[in-house]
């Protein structure tokens, strides 16, 4: 798994520029991205491989890239409801220009949505040598939720069957998907209460066991999610009346009445 100190050993410093790179270069003879000819990866990279090159800095595996290309599939859109596309609606009926509206989207993207996957990335690339129960009664101990596990809607989260189906199928799934799962067996143990592996975990754990660093979580949510954003923000401009707002009778004023200036 690449450190941040692996990466700076990657970039051949040079003292007399102010910045550098190891992701890219381009010039009128030749733009070269993670040591390859752009035009060599437009012939023979399907995008989830490029995106993994230049976020990892190598090339996928044949497993490595499927169960990529199933981890972007599966997050790159599921329903108006959550907080990035209701926010980016909204931005776009406000008159915003568009990319205004994926940018506030992308902004709401946080802890609790879409950033369990850091979260639960760090514990189980941390801690995964580890006993489970043991990771379990101390977070639970603390009060603390274990990021990765229960979801509102699902009592087995089909994104997590789905993705670990591939990776099993490809020889992806390692000691972090072991981990992750009997986390799952040693939380239900504990709170009494099944909450099962989500996406978010499951990403998590298919991260640490293709070598990603847990840094990286979050782009891997918001690199597909930001498609869905995109064809939201779109949707709205083309088929809603701008001026999107709650209705008088779903709103409340909870404040004070009657107060006078002395
Ligand atoms: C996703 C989530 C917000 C759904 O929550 P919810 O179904 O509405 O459940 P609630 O927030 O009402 O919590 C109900 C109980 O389950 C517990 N619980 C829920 N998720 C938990 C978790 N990941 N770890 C430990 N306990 C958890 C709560 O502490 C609460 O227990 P209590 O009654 O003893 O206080 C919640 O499971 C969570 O915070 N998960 C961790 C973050 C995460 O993985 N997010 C990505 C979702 S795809």
């Amino acid at each position: 798994m690449k450190t941040i100190e692996d990466m700076k050993k990657d970039t051949k410093e040079d003292a007399s520029k102010a910045w550098t790179t190891s992701i890219a270069f381009s010039s009128p003879e030749k733009t070269i991205v993670r040591g390859y000819k752009l035009e060599e990866l437009i012939d023979k990279l399907s995008f989830h491989e490029m995106i993994f090159l230049v976020l990892t800095g190598r090339l996928p595996s044949k497993g490595e890239a499927a169960v990529v290309n199933a981890i972007f599939v599966s997050c790159a859109e599921h329903g108006i409801s959550p907080p990035s596309i209701t926010s980016a609606r909204i931005i776009a009926s406000g008159g915003s220009p568009f990319q205004a509206a994926v940018a506030g989207g992308v902004l709401a993207l946080g802890e609790h949505h879409g950033g369990a996957i850091e979260a639960a990335a760090k514990i189980f690339q941390e801690r995964s040598r580890e006993d489970p129960a043991a990771v379990v009664n101390e977070m639970v101990g603390k009060k603390q939720r274990f990021p990765g596990y229960g979801h509102k809607i699902y009592a087995t989260d089909p994104r997590t069957i789905k993705l670990l189906d591939i990776a099993q199928q490809h020889g992806i799934a390692g000691t972090h998907v072991s981990f992750a799962i009997a986390v799952e067996k040693e939380l239900e143990r504990a709170k009494g209460q099944k909450l099962c592996l989500n996406v978010d975990g499951a990403i998590a754990a298919l991260l640490g066991d293709m070598g990603i660093g847990w840094r990286l979580g979050k782009a891997f949510f918001i690199i597909p999610r930001t498609v869905g954003i995109c064809a939201h923000v779109y949707e709205e401009l083309a088929k809603e009346k701008p001026f999107r707002r709650l209705d008088a009778e779903e709103t409340g004023y909870s404040g004070k009445d009657g107060l006078h200036l002395s």
